[in-house]
């Protein structure tokens, strides 16, 4: 880590690929993969830990971006939605339409797609759970758990 002003020169592994961005100690991980990398399909809604729109993975396990330190996250694998392409998960939200303004979608997907990973075999208590972090102001969740439901039974 080089320390450079208030900042230090940190190197974060993002979807694939190795980064090096300037963090200052108090930055969050959702600020640095928005204002520094550009990754604004991580999206910044209540930025307090209440409504999961800041989902990325951190070595495979769903986390609220907007809790972590960049400088947390030195040395493990992030995922943000950008680097999921073509997983089912974002295809069966499609299918099911269980989207309107979009805004939760990216956290919605990142969080079931973990969910598919780490209990494949979910029942429909567990998805239901797994998705009361996730807030959505648009759908009545039907079609959201529809999606999970779909890409689990696959
Ligand atoms: S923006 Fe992170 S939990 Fe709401
Ligand atoms: S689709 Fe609009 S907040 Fe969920």
């Amino acid at each position: 880590m080089i320390e450079f002003h208030d900042k230090s020169i940190i190197e974060l592994y993002v979807n694939g690929d190795l980064k090096t961005v300037a963090a200052r100690p108090a930055d969050t991980l959702l600020f640095i993969l928005r204002e520094s990398l550009g990754l604004t399909g991580t999206k910044n809604s209540c930025g307090n830990g209440d409504c999961n729109s800041c989902t990325v993975l951190l070595d495979g396990w769903p986390v609220k971006s907007c809790l972590m330190l960049a400088v947390e996250a030195v040395g493990h694998e992030i995922t943000t939605i950008e680097g999921l392409q073509d997983v089912p998960m974002q295809k069966a939200f499609v299918e099911k339409s269980a989207i309107q303004c979009g805004y939760c979608t990216p956290g919605m997907i990142i969080n079931s797609h973990a969910l598919t990973t780490i209990y494949p075999d979910a029942s429909d208590e567990i998805i239901e759970e797994w998705l009361e972090s996730n807030i959505c102001r648009c759908t009545g969740y039907k079609e959201i758990c529809e999606a999970v439901k779909s890409v689990i039974n696959m």
